[in-house]
């Protein structure tokens, strides 16, 4: 099969606390709530991209044990092709502790596990299908040889890479071979402040933030900007182009996975041949309504809520 998009990725199970605050060193806090989620960045842009309608590939690596089981039957049941997805009897999935404020704002902590284990020789088994994908999405948390071989597979191909740098790495330690095959890098705002030491605040730091990521090696930057939207900056012969995209306002109840339904729509768009202003435009609805729901999974969106969303601001 040739997909549309191709998440190459993390899975994992979530562990999402409902905490009054973040505690201080040594102290006991009474959450409100506990409960898990399937998750993982990988898994949750493979959904996203999925219910936004896309045809999807997913190519990950889970543990042998009762989560792994319960990820891989989610991303059947969302209709992702899982020949590609991997299973390491030795260890267990990844896993997520999220601790998720009042105000929907959370804190992660991720164990990478199985994630940890996805190599380079396992995306080159999948060379076939990577370089057959219109869009190949890929993020990092899994080890970032695993995303550099996958972004260099994938150009022989030609497939669009999107590369969402979360969790950042520190400023300068993202390898200029995976920049330089990243056509479009996609960071939220604190991701883009820790890539480039700009804080993106206002129009002109948020400007020259994605002018200063543009110059590390991708054709295209898009900077999340939660409640401002998002801003995209490219660089053609005619110079270089930007895009402000609002957003849609809502009632934040849990952010988490926010971002990875903007990227899982944003490349199910592009792949399905929508203009980038249109596909940043559902990014935009995709992590909005994300935003309106508890825990990962379930408050990616389906396609009918984000054309009605979309379609409600012309
Ligand atoms: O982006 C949200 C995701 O980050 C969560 O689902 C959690 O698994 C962490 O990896």
């Amino acid at each position: 099969m040739s997909p549309d998009v191709m998440v190459v990725g993390s899975l994992s199970m979530d562990l999402v606390l409902q905490v009054p605050r973040v505690p201080r060193v040594g102290e006991t806090l009474a959450g409100s709530s506990f409960e898990t989620f399937v998750g993982g960045k990988g898994n949750n842009q493979a959904l996203s991209a999925a219910r936004a309608g896309a045809k999807v590939t997913m190519l990950g690596k889970l543990g042998g044990d009762e989560y792994g089981k319960v990820v891989l039957e989610t991303l059947k049941a969302n209709g992702i092709d899982c020949k590609n997805m991997l299973i390491d009897q030795t260890i267990g999935t990844g896993i997520a502790n999220i601790w998720v404020g009042p105000s929907g704002e959370n804190c992660i902590i991720i164990v990478a596990n199985s994630n940890g284990k996805l190599s380079p020789g396992d995306v080159e088994e999948a060379k076939d299908v990577l370089t057959a994908a219109k869009t190949v999405l890929l993020q990092l948390e899994v080890p970032v040889e695993t995303v550099t071989k996958a972004a260099v597979v994938a150009k022989r191909g030609q497939a669009k890479v999107i590369l969402n740098p979360a969790p950042a790495p520190p400023s300068g330690s993202l390898p200029g071979e995976l920049l330089a095959n990243v056509d479009i890098l996609v960071p939220n705002e604190t991701e883009a402040e820790i890539l480039t030491g700009i804080k993106p605040h206002d129009d002109a730091s948020t400007e020259a933030c994605a002018l200063k990521l543009l110059d590390l090696g991708p054709k295209a930057v898009i900077i999340t900007l939660g409640e401002r939207g998002a801003l995209m900056v490219s660089r053609s012969e005619k110079g270089v182009e930007k895009l402000h995209i609002a957003s849609y306002p809502v009632k934040v109840v849990d952010s988490t996975a926010a971002g990875d339904a903007f990227c899982g729509a944003l490349a199910s768009r592009l792949a399905t041949g929508a203009s980038m202003e249109e596909a940043i435009r559902y990014g935009c609805a995709a992590g909005a309504l994300a935003c309106t729901r508890a825990g990962a999974e379930p408050s990616l969106p389906k396609a009918a809520d984000l054309d009605a969303l979309v379609a409600s601001k012309v």
